[in-house]
This record gives C-alpha cells, sequence and structure tokens, in this order.
C-alpha cells in the first residue's frame, strides 16, 4: 500500500515536473508571440509618427514598386507602377481649395465648416483618436446650405438619391419645404414671417429668384440666407419647369423635408401654420391640379410630335401651384422620359407649366393624386392672367370665403377646407392683410 502511495507521489512529481516544463515553454512561446507583437507596434508607431500621410502612401508605392523589379524588365516607356495610384493625391489635395465664399455674405452662419477640420485632426492628433466626440449621422442630416456651386446637373443626381432601408435610425421630425418661385423680393414677407414665427423647426423655406436679383435680407428674417442658384425664368416656357426642378432638388438635399409647397411671390396663407402643416402631413393624396379640356387652350396646345410618349388622350391641364410629398418630388427630379419630349417639343405657346406635371403624374402617379390644387385663384374674369387683389378687396368676409367657400374631399370625407393659400396678392394689399387675417387666421 504505501509503496503504491510513494509510487503514485513519485508518478505525480514527475507529472509535475512535466507540465512545469510545459508551462515554461509556454512562456516562452507567448513571451515571443508577445515581443514580435511589441516589436511591430514600435515600428508602426515609429511610422505613424515621423512621416506624414503622403510620405508614408510614397514609400508604400516605391516599396510595391521595388517588389515588382526583380522579373525582367518591362517596357521602359511605361513606368512600372500603375500610374493611378500616382495621380490619387492630386485631386484630393485640390478639391478643398475650390472657393465658393463668394456665394455668403459675412453674417454669422450656423454651420461652421467643422468636417475637414475634425478628419485632419483624425488624422495628425493623436489624442483625439482616443478621445473624440461621437458623430454618427449628424453630419450626413445636417441639411445643406440654400447657396451652393452644384450645376442642375449634379444638384438632381445628388437629390434623387433614395434610401432603400425605411426604418429612420434616428428621430426625424417632418418639415414642409415652402419653394417661392419669384422675380425678385418675397413681396409679402412681413405676412409670411407673421405666419411662421413660433413654428421652427417644421418648415424649411427655398426662394428662386431672377439671378441678377442681389437685394439682401436682413439676418433676422426667415428668409435670410434661402436664395438657391438660379436661372432665369420665362413665363409659360420649359425654364419654369426647370426652376421648379431646381426648387425640388434643393429642398430634397434636407431628408427632414417631407412635404413641398410651391408659391408665387403674390401668395398668401388662408390658415394658421398649425392647420395647414397637419393638413399637408395627414393628406393620403398630393394635390397637382389636372384636368382634360378640350378646345384650344387645352387640348390645342399638345403637340402630335409628343407620341408616343404622351398621347392627346393623356393631356392635361392644371394650375403650376402644387403641395406634394416626398415620393412625387424623387420621381419629377428624376423624370427623364417625358420632360425631354417637353423640352423638345412643347414650345412655343404650349405652355408647359400648366401642362407638364398635370400631364406626367396624370400618366404614372394618378392613383394617390386629387386632381386638385391647394392654391385659391380666380380665373373667371377671363384672360391670360388671373385677378389680382389690392388694398380694398381685402376684407375678412373676402378671406373667410377663399378660406371656406367651396367644398371638396379629403381623406375620403367632405370639407370645405379646400385652399391653404391663395393669390394672386399685391404688395398694395399688405398692410391690410397684415392687420386682419393674423387675427382671422388665428396666427402664434
Ligand atoms: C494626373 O492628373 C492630372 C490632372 O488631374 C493630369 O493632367 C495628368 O495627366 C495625370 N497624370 C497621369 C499620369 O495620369
Ligand atoms: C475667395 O473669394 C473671395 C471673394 O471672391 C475672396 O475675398 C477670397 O480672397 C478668396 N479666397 C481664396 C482662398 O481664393
Ligand atoms: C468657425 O471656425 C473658425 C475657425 O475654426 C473660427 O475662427 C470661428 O470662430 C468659427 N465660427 C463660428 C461661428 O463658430
Ligand atoms: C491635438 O489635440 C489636443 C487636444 O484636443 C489639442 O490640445 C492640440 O492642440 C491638438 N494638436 C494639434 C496639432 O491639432
Ligand atoms: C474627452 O473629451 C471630453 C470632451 O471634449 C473631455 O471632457 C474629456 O476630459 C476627454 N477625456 C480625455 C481622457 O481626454
Ligand atoms: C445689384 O444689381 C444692380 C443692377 O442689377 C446694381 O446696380 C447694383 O450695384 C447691385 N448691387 C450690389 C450690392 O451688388
Ligand atoms: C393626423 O390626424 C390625426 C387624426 O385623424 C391626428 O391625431 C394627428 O395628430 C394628425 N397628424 C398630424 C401630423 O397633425
Ligand atoms: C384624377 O384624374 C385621373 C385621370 O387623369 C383619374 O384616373 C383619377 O381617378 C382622378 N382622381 C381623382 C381623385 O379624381
Amino acid at each position: 500500500m504505501k509503496q503504491k502511495e510513494q509510487q503514485g507521489k513519485g508518478e505525480g512529481s514527475y507529472l509535475k515536473l512535466f507540465f512545469a516544463q510545459l508551462d515554461l515553454l509556454n512562456f516562452f512561446a507567448h513571451a515571443l508571440v508577445f515581443g514580435i507583437g511589441l516589436l511591430i507596434g514600435i515600428t508602426l508607431t515609429f511610422f505613424l509618427n515621423n512621416f506624414s500621410f503622403v510620405n508614408f502612401q510614397i514609400q508604400q508605392s516605391s516599396l510595391s514598386s521595388n517588389a515588382a523589379e526583380p522579373p525582367p524588365s518591362p517596357p521602359p516607356s511605361r513606368p512600372p507602377f500603375s500610374p493611378i495610384s500616382s495621380n490619387i493625391s492630386s485631386p484630393i489635395s485640390a478639391t478643398p481649395t475650390k472657393n465658393i465664399s463668394q456665394y455668403f455674405d459675412s453674417s454669422p452662419q450656423k454651420d461652421n465648416q467643422t468636417i475637414p477640420s475634425s478628419d485632419s485632426s483624425l488624422v495628425n492628433n493623436k489624442t483625439s483618436v482616443t478621445n473624440f466626440t461621437r458623430i454618427g449621422l449628424s453630419e450626413f442630416l445636417k441639411p445643406p446650405m440654400a447657396m451652393h456651386d452644384m450645376n442642375d446637373e449634379e444638384l438632381l443626381w445628388k437629390a434623387s438619391m433614395v434610401p432603400m432601408i425605411h426604418n429612420l435610425p434616428f428621430k426625424q421630425t417632418p418639415k414642409v419645404a415652402f419653394m417661392f418661385l419669384t422675380k425678385g423680393p418675397v413681396m409679402l414677407a412681413p405676412l409670411w414671417e407673421r405666419f411662421f414665427k413660433g413654428n421652427e423647426g417644421l418648415y424649411s423655406i427655398y426662394v428662386h429668384s431672377h439671378p441678377s436679383f442681389n437685394e439682401t435680407v436682413p439676418p433676422s428674417s426667415v428668409f435670410h440666407g434661402r436664395n438657391i442658384p438660379s436661372k432665369e425664368v420665362r413665363w409659360g416656357e420649359n425654364s419654369m419647369i426647370e426652376a421648379e426642378r431646381r426648387l425640388l432638388g434643393n429642398a430634397l438635399l434636407d431628408f427632414s423635408n417631407q412635404r413641398f409647397v410651391l408659391l408665387s411671390e403674390s401668395c398668401i396663407p388662408l390658415f394658421n401654420f398649425n392647420t395647414i402643416y397637419t393638413y399637408l402631413m395627414n393628406s393620403t393624396k398630393t394635390f397637382v391640379e389636372a384636368y382634360d379640356q378640350p378646345g384650344e387652350v387645352g387640348r390645342g396646345r399638345y403637340r402630335p410630335k409628343m407620341r408616343p410618349q404622351i398621347s392627346l388622350s393623356q393631356w392635361r391641364k392644371g394650375s403650376q401651384w402644387f403641395q406634394i410629398d416626398r415620393f412625387l418630388a424623387l420621381q419629377i427630379v428624376s423624370d427623364h422620359h417625358y420632360f425631354p419630349v417637353f423640352l423638345k417639343y412643347c414650345n412655343p405657346n404650349c405652355y408647359s407649366d400648366e401642362h407638364y406635371l398635370p400631364t406626367f403624374i396624370s400618366i404614372k402617379f394618378w392613383k394617390r393624386n386629387s386632381n386638385r390644387t391647394l392654391t385659391w385663384v380666380d380665373w373667371s374674369k377671363g384672360g391670360a392672367h388671373p385677378s389680382r387683389y389690392y388694398r380694398n378687396h381685402v376684407t375678412n368676409e373676402f378671406l373667410n370665403k377663399l378660406r371656406f367657400g367651396t367644398s371638396c374631399e379629403y381623406n375620403g370625407h367632405t370639407t370645405n377646407i379646400c385652399h391653404l393659400f391663395a393669390r394672386k396678392f399685391t404688395t398694395h394689399a399688405l398692410g391690410r392683410l397684415l392687420r386682419f387675417a393674423p387675427k382671422l387666421m388665428q396666427f402664434n
């Protein structure tokens, strides 16, 4: 028994010794791996500390060209290494120097260009690598400035992008984009200022005025810095559609814009912000007026050359002043099928502004369109232009007639709120509008 125990003990100590040796071996192996790791680490740190990014690139390319040398000489006229890599750094360093400061006045801007500086500090400043505040999507989602140096083609391409994932990984407050298509200033701006007051964060404003218009808007105004790059617009011509697409394109760049309203300088609101916001956001339909009108000023403007893309039976007429959702706005800026047909054949005396959207939307997106506009106007006097309203027209009674005077369908119910905006009001009407409207419409 004792012997056996001793034997057992002896075996145990042998085993212990064996395992101890194994441990030692293991330790050395680990130490070796650690040492190599440390060496690599130190070498890398040394590289990163002492060489700039560009230097590192050059070294790398020279290294790989060295590696490519041993195989017998390639034709000497061509460099051994791909020319692409040698040219990569030039466009990167060339882009930021582009000078677009001419577009912006020197008044305080909320958006400081923080991206480039934070980027460079990530590369150059080791402390910030270990401690930087989370950016997440905030830079990506930040609404861009209204003014920029993209041309139309670049703008519409950028604006046409749509996320494939519909669930948002952030909280979004949907906004209404109010897009003013004007010649000069927004004439009734003081009324609109009152309208927007207290509703910050629920709207964005875009103004497309004549390119030569250079009057500055005071920084306190909601219209300050809201002019987009513009081109000349001629009444009744395709340049009008181009301006509408330009406005939509700019408004689409802000992801929180979910409804899009086109307004003229002579438009006024007929309800307070809250009512208009709710009406637009809750609507199951878009508001692009579209109807088929026989006779010279309807079907008479159709051009047979528009076949086969557009047939006479598809030709529609309607007011250009629309209220649409983001889906339709995306379709309009992306349309490369119907708009070129208008560009080619709808001139002169064809009036694309009254036919392009009504026709395009009635062909492709009629299901969700109400075929009516929310902008009240009076054509009853006849002629090429609707009635204008001056000082003495503005009374509570008149305004209430525009607010509740007709009936129509909204989300499957009959309502007497059919118009949220009205035109055409002149600056002469402004004084009385400012006196009556805020109280009547219960502005904030
Ligand atoms: C590098 O780019 C410049 C301008 O961007 C161009 O003129 C030059 O030909 C390019 N060089 C090569 C090797 O591609
Ligand atoms: C950019 O343009 C503005 C105005 O045109 C000018 O004052 C400024 O010096 C320019 N800056 C550079 C870096 O060219
Ligand atoms: C914008 O950044 C510049 C340079 O980083 C700084 O001098 C300036 O004060 C900043 N402006 C604002 C409004 O933050
Ligand atoms: C690096 O970051 C620290 C801390 O944010 C800052 O104090 C320092 O000025 C930065 N250095 C450079 C070269 O940007
Ligand atoms: C990290 O940055 C924050 C804010 O800039 C600062 O309060 C904090 O002290 C920093 N931490 C370290 C370890 O540098
Ligand atoms: C604005 O344009 C007019 C001509 O259209 C010109 O006479 C005037 O000097 C311009 N003003 C400014 C501040 O550029
Ligand atoms: C839409 O209508 C419902 C009631 O039908 C209301 O509760 C909701 O607040 C409305 N939405 C908006 C954005 O106003
Ligand atoms: C709008 O007009 C189209 C034809 O252009 C028609 O199919 C559709 O039913 C109309 N929608 C409404 C709501 O009237």
